[in-house]
């Protein structure tokens, strides 16, 4: 899988900012035309992107870009025509309600490929969970396309869209924050916790960053360059956690081998899904680029 640890918004009329976030070794960029651009700026600013794919040396970060929703007569068809001919890897598209915008945009870019001859499929899509009617359709959103590689969760939209009040705590958004880790889980694609807005506050960041990675999200939203750094260290499994889970396999198998399924190890009771949590630090360290087998 490739790695979304952080995911860095920057405005898409910003060119001075795609190009400091194309420089940062973050795992993926997204360059925005949705909100964070004024509607008098959506034209620029999807010239600024257009000319940034191809012109900006971006290295291994994913080049993502936010589109406006797909929805009837909306922004968002200009939005792809002006920067699918470039290339993309990837759009995220915002208040994603149902499986049918998935579709929708999935048949335009096949499209693209077609006419430019892309291998089929190659543009992925990540869909922005943000509004009631998000949550409540997540079934279907989930298993909607091919394309699909993400689910990401939005607390700040999905609290206006509720009537709710954010709190430091976040439990007004809770249910759907932990929804999105199930569906996204369920069918076997990447979930992505919301962004943090407090650019001052590199603890609440680190504490919000290690509350998704326990809840299972495998990376974070990013607003600030010094968030990037914060939010990659916490999805990357340390050389102790990723020896210990080395160790706790290895005792497994000789455990196994001998014919015990349960056994202690550092004084705690090991079974089958503590060695699949043990698999999943493995993974996330492969993942992130610092376990090779
Ligand atoms: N991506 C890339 N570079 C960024 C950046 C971002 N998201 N945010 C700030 N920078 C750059 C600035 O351009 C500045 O560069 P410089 O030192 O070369 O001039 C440097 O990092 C320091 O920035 P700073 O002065 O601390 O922030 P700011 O006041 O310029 O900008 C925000 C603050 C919030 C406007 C800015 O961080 C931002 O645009 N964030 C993303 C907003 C967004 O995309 N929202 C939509 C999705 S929620
Ligand atoms: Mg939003």
């Amino acid at each position: 899988m490739k790695p979304r640890r952080a995911l860095l918004f920057m405005p898409g009329d910003d060119r001075h900012k795609i190009e400091k976030g194309a420089a940062l070794g973050v795992d993926a960029i997204i360059m925005d035309l949705e909100d964070g651009v004024a509607l008098s700026r959506k034209q620029a600013a999807r010239e600024t992107i257009a000319a940034a794919l191809q012109a900006v040396d971006f290295g291994q970060t994913e080049r993502l870009i936010r589109i406006n929703p797909p929805v009837g007569g909306g922004l968002y068809v200009a939005d792809l025509e002006a920067t699918a001919p470039y290339r993309p890897d990837g759009y995220v598209l915002p208040k994603v309600e149902s499986a049918q915008q998935l579709r929708d945009v999935s048949q335009r870019l096949e499209q693209f490929e077609s006419r430019f001859r892309w291998p089929e499929g190659t543009i992925k899509l990540l869909a922005l969970i943000e509004t009631a009617r998000g949550v409540v359709n997540l079934r279907e959103i989930a298993e909607s396309d091919d394309r699909l590689v993400a689910l990401i969760f939005g607390a700040e939209d999905l609290a206006a869209d509720l009537g709710a009040i954010r709190t430091p705590d976040g439990w007004e958004v809770f249910y759907g924050r932990s929804a999105v880790v199930i569906h996204a889980r369920a069918n076997g694609i990447q979930p992505i916790d919301t962004i943090y807005p407090h650019l001052q506050n590199r603890t609440g960041l680190e504490s919000e960053t290690e509350q998704a990675l326990y809840m299972g999200f495998t990376g974070k939203l990013a607003i600030h360059p010094q968030q990037v750094e914060v939010i990659q260290a916490v999805f990357t499994p340390s050389a102790e956690d990723v020896a210990r889970a080395q160790h706790m396999i290895a005792a497994f198998r000789t455990h196994q081998a001998a014919g015990e399924g349960v056994f202690v190890f550092d004084g705690k009771m090991i079974d089958m899904p503590m060695i699949r949590a043990a698999e999943v630090v493995l993974a996330r360290a492969r993942t992130a680029g610092t376990l090779d087998v």
